[in-house]
């Protein structure tokens, strides 16, 4: 069932039925009304195929804001021609369960039109921290995640926004953009939420075939094996990255777009770790049959 922002978004119980916004114009009406009586309101932006990662986010939103809204919108700026775009899971009626079932107050489903009508001419792009990592192996990926982020802040006038850390990069692109742009709006990051196997969550694991899923937590075991040698001070942060590349590629991984230690804020290249190191992160991308599998943790 979709409701509109008439049916009187402001006075829903915490486990009501969201309301649905189709458009700009019914998102910043369900808003206003939060906002005359006096509510904080927190952003989820998602592209839908809604898991585990995703509702943690909402959570997290629930438990610091009086009011709860979840995007769902498959941006097609994101994807370069022969990506995923068409085939990318699309579960509307799970994800509005689930939304229903977490407690979320509204869930934003524009179309693409809505988003993006004709004549749409402007590109956000963030410069630096897209200088690497999946700014390289993704080009114009930041650019189309960075402007549809950008609109759905300016769309939501939410106090704070919240994002993964399993797309650190993008955590850091996102947060750079809204201090940019003087959008009065807070970027949370939230820890990964992974398998019991390790793999971490992520709308794309369901491509996965079962020997594939099967495999996929090498790409975090590895990982974990190359931080450690980092963090026990053996110090050649380029001979453990380049050891769990080929490890992945002994299993089947590739190609392999990169397994990095970048640092933690300003994603520049670390090639030592010393007892004065900054906070550094491990970062890995890497195919495994038809599926990108990305990953990134602490060292
Ligand atoms: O992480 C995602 O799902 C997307 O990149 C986002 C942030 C919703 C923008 O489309």
């Amino acid at each position: 069932m979709i409701k509109t922002p008439a049916s009187g978004a402001a006075s829903r119980s915490h486990d009501a039925e969201p309301v649905v916004a189709r458009t700009v114009t019914e998102l910043r009406t369900t808003v206003a009304g939060w906002r005359r009586e006096g509510l904080t309101v927190g952003l989820v932006p998602t592209m839908g195929a809604l898991h585990a990662g995703h509702l943690s986010l909402v959570a997290e939103s629930l438990a610091t804001c009086d009011r709860t809204i979840v995007s769902i919108f498959v941006n097609p700026k994101q994807f370069a021609p022969g990506e995923d775009l068409d085939s990318y899971p699309r579960t509307w009626d799970s994800d509005l369960a689930a939304l229903r079932e977490a407690g979320a107050h509204a869930v934003f489903a524009p179309l693409p039109a809505e988003m993006y009508p004709a004549g749409h001419a402007t590109t956000v792009s963030v410069s630096g921290l897209t200088d690497c990592l999946d700014g390289i192996a993704r080009p114009g990926f930041f650019d189309g995640v960075a402007t549809v982020v950008a609109k759905l802040f300016l769309q939501a006038g939410a106090d704070r926004a919240f994002f993964g850390e399993k797309d650190y990069q993008q955590l850091l692109v996102v947060r750079r953009m809204a201090a940019d742009l003087d959008i009065p709006i807070a970027v949370i990051g939230c820890p990964t939420v992974r398998e019991a196997d390790g793999l971490a969550l992520s709308s794309r694991n369901a491509y996965l075939s079962a020997p594939e899923r099967a495999k996929a937590p090498r790409l975090h075991a590895e990982m974990q094996t190359a931080a450690r040698r980092i963090r026990s001070g053996d110090g050649d942060v380029s001979a453990a990255c380049a050891d769990a590349v080929a490890a992945l590629q002994a299993d089947g991984f590739g190609p392999i777009d990169y397994i990095e230690l970048r640092d933690a804020e300003t994603l520049a290249e670390v090639t030592a770790m010393g007892a004065e190191a900054r906070p550094a992160r491990l970062f890995a991308a890497a195919r495994l049959g038809e599926t990108r599998l990305i990953d990134n943790i602490p060292v």
